[in-house]
């Protein structure tokens, strides 16, 4: 090989391997596709270029994109798979070259007269992903009358090497990217759903409760028993319905916070004493581990035991009889307090760690869950931490238990929420 081809071959090696990241890089199946095309026609001297893609349900060879002024019309004919020359490519795997199309008895005459253009000469190469044929890349018309080379036939090989991959890959990332839109389809119909529901069933319910609870102070003794059953269902009701709207705001932005100065033990020991039935009901050693000062944090009063709940109720949910549940708080440096909830329970496969926070996300499958609950409890803590200036995680070792940490910003720190 002398200079000047040594030189000619570099050149044609370069350009291959630009063209090999700018496909890589096309991730959109009709762009890329056209890219292909343009380039087969480029790369060996020739008037276009055409692809043919197999269906792979019907595994019928459809033209999918042809460069030329008719192009559009091609995509919709489809090519018999025996007896055409991209059939006859498909099936062998091996490169053709028809140097006389008219004269060719393969050659498929409903295409030239679709596209009204003449095909003289053709080389059909096979796209190939491993050991799989997805359809067929072609140039036609090499230029100046000339026939197509074996230097056509390796050039086209190669490109068709990088160009099946990519259309493989662009089909995948198709499929992944409809179905998070599906996906995310579904999760507005549950946040529409959950909108809708949590505004209209509010009224309602407040007037149960008003009536209920007027009705109480009216009846005799043991009416009064069968209303205060009436009153705390709907009051668990209430609960659901607030949690719902929780959602809402925070995802809205429309969450608002009132602040005030708070000492993080006195709301853990209130909302501790909140769940102490409920944790000796199922079995629980409930304990709490507080520091001697005073940890001051500026933060709703609210929503900071809206937190505390959501991660007690889980921990004392989650834990079987016999467990143990423990709440600490700490100073962790001059900026954060940290306050952790650890169990004793089943605990979370690490693998759903990240999901946990998600709303609507529960490990148990939906329909055959034996815990209650909507999914929505962590996905809230994560959004009112968060409007706090603060951080939550898990940790978790399957069947031995959880621990959720939160830190939230001391009072007075610049990331304490409006300070
Ligand atoms: N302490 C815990 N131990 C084990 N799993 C937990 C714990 N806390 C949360 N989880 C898992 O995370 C999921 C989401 O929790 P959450 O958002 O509070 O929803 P919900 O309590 O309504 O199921 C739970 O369904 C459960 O699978
Ligand atoms: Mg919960």
């Amino acid at each position: 090989m002398n200079e000047k081809e040594l030189q000619a071959r570099l050149q044609r090696m370069e350009r291959m391997l630009e063209i090999s990241r700018d496909l890589t890089s096309t991730t959109a199946l009709e762009p890329l596709l056209n890219k292909i095309v343009a380039l087969a026609a480029e790369l060996t001297d020739s008037e276009a270029g055409s692809i043919l893609l197999q269906d792979p349900n019907t595994k019928e060879l459809r033209f999918r994109t042809a460069t030329g002024s008719q192009s559009q019309q091609l995509t919709s004919i489809p090519v018999p798979l025996k007896g055409s020359i991209a059939g006859t490519v498909l099936t062998s795997g091996e490169p053709l070259i028809v140097s006389d199309a008219q004269a060719d008895p393969r050659h498929y005459g409903g295409v030239g007269q679709k596209i009204g253009e003449q095909i003289h000469s053709l080389l059909a190469v096979p796209l190939q992903v491993q050991e799989r044929r997805i359809g067929v890349l072609e140039a036609v018309n090499k230029r100046g009358g000339r026939n197509f080379s074996q230097d056509d036939v390796d050039t086209l090989m190669t490109l068709a090497a990088q160009a099946a991959v990519a259309i493989e890959n662009a089909r995948l990332v198709g499929a992944l990217r409809s179905a998070y839109e599906q996906l995310g389809k579904l999760d507005k119909l549950k946040s529409d759903f959950i909108s809708i529901a949590s505004h209209e069933l509010r009224t309602p319910l407040s007037l149960i409760l008003l009536y209920a609870a007027v009705l109480r102070d009216q009846v005799e003794d043991d009416a009064e028993e069968q209303l205060d059953g009436v009153i705390r269902a709907a009051q668990r009701l209430k609960h659901i319905i607030e949690t719902m709207l929780n959602l809402r705001y925070l995802e809205s932005g429309q969450m608002e916070l009132h602040p005030s100065y708070l000492d993080l033990r006195t709301i853990v020991e209130e909302v501790c004493k909140d769940y102490k039935a409920l944790a000796e009901t199922g079995g629980l050693v409930l304990t709490k581990r507080l520091p001697a000062e005073p940890v001051s944090v500026y933060a709703d009063d609210e929503k900071l035991r809206v937190v505390l709940n959501n991660l007690l109720s889980n921990a004392i949910r989650f834990t079987p009889s016999g467990g143990r549940v423990l709440v600490q708080v700490r100073r962790r440096d001059d900026e954060m307090a940290e306050l952790s909830v650890t169990d004793t329970g089943v605990g979370i496969p690490s693998y759903e760690l990240e999901h946990i926070f998600d709303r609507f996300y529960q490990v148990e499958d939906h329909m055959t869950r034996r815990h209650g609950g909507m999914g929505l409890g962590l996905a809230i803590v994560k959004g009112l931490v968060e409007l706090h200036g603060g951080r939550v995680w898990a940790e978790s070792v399957e069947g031995k238990g959880s621990r959720f940490t939160v830190l939230w910003p001391l009072a007075g720190h610049p990331q304490a929420t409006a300070s």
